[in-house]
């Protein structure tokens, strides 16, 4: 079974951070097969992660709509858009990244997104987990390309804009009627002066979860470097493995 991991929040607090300890932490488990999903066009979760992307979802969507006569007839759209997606899936140590990127240009993708759906529900059944770096306004929730998942992380910071977006997001998953099955809060960045307690009672969350301000993380990503060099005794990780533990127990 495949858990389906949705990170969400504002940018800003820590999504693709969250997003990339969470896979960098998951994808050290022995026997775990994990999926990043970089669903967020302004996001950098490839850099984040360390790799460089292959090529993009949006790539292939583009080049199919504007250029059918490139799928061989003896293949069909749906087998060929499956094929070259399989393909742009950048493989690393333990863990394997999907880059959804932005469509350009007008045109009805409607078709497309059928075909990316199924894609994207048989790719999910080959993972243990499948750990989404997400738009904050959930569009791959809206247009449906995900249609439920295990578990939605919502990142904020102690910040009021924070809160308030997570707080809007949680609205917006049940007005699109996303089927989540549990729902959580990270309080990322954290220098502890937000009361927890509080946070708890206040939001209609599973559990609430603290990740502290850690100045490595920050070092890294002032220097442009990924968190797969972060040591893994570095407060931000040990916060996360211990998230981890907590919500996909080792079996
Ligand atoms: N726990 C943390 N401790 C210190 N810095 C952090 C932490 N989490 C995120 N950051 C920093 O905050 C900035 C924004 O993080 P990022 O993950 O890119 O946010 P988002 O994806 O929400 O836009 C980055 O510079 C990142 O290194
Ligand atoms: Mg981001």
């Amino acid at each position: 079974m495949s858990s389906v991991i949705v990170i969400a929040g504002k940018g800003g607090t820590g999504k693709t951070t969250v997003c990339a300890l969470i896979t960098l932490m998951l994808a050290h488990r022995a026997g775990a097969r994990v999926l990043a999903v970089d669903a967020d066009p302004n996001s950098n979760l490839s850099d984040a992660l360390g790799l460089s992307a292959v090529g993009t979802i949006a790539d292939i969507i583009e080049e199919v709509a504007k250029k059918p006569d490139i799928v061989p007839q003896s293949m069909g759209k749906d087998s060929f858009i499956e094929y070259k997606i399989h393909n742009d899936i950048t493989e690393n140590d333990g863990f394997d990244l999907l880059v959804m990127g932005r469509p350009e240009g007008p045109g009805c993708y409607c078709y497309i997104n059928n075909v990316l759906r199924n894609v994207m529900a048989k790719l999910v059944s080959d993972y243990t987990f499948v750990v989404i770096d997400n738009e904050a306004g959930m569009e791959h929730f809206s247009r449906k390309t995900t249609r439920a998942a295990d578990n939605v992380i919502l990142v904020t910071d102690e910040s009021q804009v924070g809160l308030r977006s997570a707080k809007r997001i949680l609205g917006l998953i049940e007005e699109l009627g996303i089927v989540a099955k549990k729902k959580f809060l990270v309080v990322n960045r954290s220098s502890g002066s937000l009361d927890i307690i509080e946070a708890r009672r206040e939001f209609a969350v599973d559990d609430v979860f603290v990740v502290p301000f850690d100045k490595d993380v920050q070092d890294l990503s002032s220097k442009g470097l990924d968190l797969a060099s972060l040591s893994k005794s570095c407060a931000a990780y040990l916060a996360i493995q211990d998230m981890g533990d907590k919500l996909w127990p080792k079996n």
